[in-house]
């Protein structure tokens, strides 16, 4: 495998061959591209102030190659770089099939291509205009191992493109295909934001859903799809924007009603800067999951903890304590037996907390949010969970001076193979 830095050469000789360079400061790109393609480009600004047509505003970036690598260098380089660069370190198969959906006019796949002459690639997207400037652009480049299909993913796409794939890849696709009107908005709701979305809802897996969600989901016409092309074994690698832990669940959530199962152990994070339309730099994290299709299999808690990197993983390990995305994809990963669950509700209105302790196996756990977004997991062996309760206790009993406290649950037969004395506890109001 190449080095690090031999990936990121190629790849940037690779962008300057394809025409694709740095971005500038707005005033510069704007009056560059204004000047340089008249018509296409007013309509582009025009748009992209506007803000609110995505369909359209593809259609206009890509009137012409040169006005679509303008734009992908202002807005899209150190994106694609970094995600160039991710990918070629091992991540694309040296031979076989790749298809990538919602490929936009195919810069990412043709650097691919060009860096893996012996695998064949195939573009998707519904832009028309970007399918038609993808194909100009591999004509200039000389490439003959790729090819472009204009296609709806979330229509189904396993006739357009064939089958047998090594690698299903997408790049800030589904983030746009899942919110796409396919059904009514209340069923919408109903069955694509099935997490709960009050602030401390604790997270709920695919198991606890209803079968008829279930159902529903598993119908998701574009992840069916990908199932379909894909040959057994095959790799599906999504990078995209989930802004928060609960979308990135849900999306680990859906996929896992089809026959891809995560392996976050193989997952990851691609943080590069880029420069937002107030001209400012800021930073972005993507998440590139990677699933493979073979029957469905919940995450282990080593793959999770994998997921963040070795060196929290170890201290958090020793110290059997995990704070905010970790604590809940471990909490949603746990088989979980609940000893005792409560709500508490301020009194002065400062937020909700709650509070689920049960067993896993042979280890206790302490799941805790807060309406703050604050998620911790405490794990430890049963036989010194008992160490806990008199943290549990105390803070139990002091929310009585200051919240409503609801009950959600309560199972003495758990709470006694924790150690945790009942009536010492929770007293009366539990009976
Ligand atoms: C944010 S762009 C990303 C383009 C490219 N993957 C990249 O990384 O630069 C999203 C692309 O997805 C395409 N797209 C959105 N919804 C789609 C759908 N339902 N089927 C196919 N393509 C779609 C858009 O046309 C657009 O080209």
């Amino acid at each position: 495998m190449l080095t690090v830095s031999k990936v990121e050469a190629a790849v940037d000789t690779f962008l300057e061959k394809a025409h694709i360079g740095l971005p500038v400061a707005m005033d510069e790109f704007w009056s560059g591209i204004l000047q340089e393609h008249g018509t296409g480009a007013e309509e582009f600004q025009e748009l992209y102030q506007l803000g609110v047509n995505l369909g359209k505003l593809y259609r206009a970036m890509h009137s012409s190659l040169g006005l679509a690598n303008a734009v992908l260098s202002q807005f899209e380089s150190p994106r694609l770089r970094t995600a160039a660069v991710w990918l070629l370190q091992g991540r694309i198969p040296t031979e076989g099939k790749v298809l990538d959906l919602g490929c936009g006019s195919g810069v990412l796949l043709c650097l691919l291509a060009s860096c893996y002459p012996n695998a064949r690639f195939t573009g998707l997207d519904k832009c028309k205009e970007a399918i038609q400037i993808a194909r100009e652009r591999v004509a200039g480049l000389g490439l003959r191992n790729i090819d472009f299909q204009v296609g709806n993913v979330a229509r189904g796409f396993g006739n357009t493109v064939g089958g047998d794939y090594d690698l299903v890849l997408s790049v800030l696709l589904f983030h746009e295909v899942l919110v796409e009107p396919q059904m009514s908005e209340a069923a919408r709701m109903r069955y694509y934001h099935f997490l709960p979305t009050g602030p401390i809802d604790p997270c709920f897996s695919v198991g606890e859903l209803d079968e008829s969600i279930v159902r529903k989901l598993t119908r998701n016409a574009a992840l069916t799809s990908v199932v379909k092309v894909l040959r057994p074994n095959g790799t599906f690698l999504s990078i995209d924007r989930w802004p928060t832990i609960r979308e990135l669940l849900k999306w680990i959530r859906l996929t896992e009603t089809h026959e891809l199962h995560v392996l976050l152990a193989e997952s990851d994070h691609i943080v590069f800067e880029s420069r937002g339309s107030d001209d400012q730099l800021m930073t972005e994290r993507l998440r590139a999951t990677v699933f493979r299709k073979v029957p469905a299999q919940r995450p282990t808690a080593l793959d999770i903890l994998r997921f963040r990197g070795p060196q929290m993983s170890e201290q958090a390990c020793q110290e059997g304590s995990y704070e905010g995305d970790i604590a809940e994809l471990l909490y949603s990963a746990l088989p979980r037996q609940v000893g005792f669950a409560y709500q508490a509700e301020y009194s002065d209105g400062s937020g909700i907390e709650r509070c689920e302790i049960g067993l896993s196996g042979d280890f206790g756990y302490l799941y805790r949010t807060t309406s703050c977004e604050y998620r911790s997991l405490v794990l430890s062996p049963c036989s010194i969970f008992s160490r806990q309760a008199q943290s549990i206790q105390e803070m139990f009993r002091g929310h009585f001076d200051s919240c409503t406290v609801t009950f959600r649950g309560c199972d003495p037969s758990v709470l006694q193979q924790l150690r945790i004395p009942l009536k010492e506890t929770f007293g009366p109001r539990t009976q």
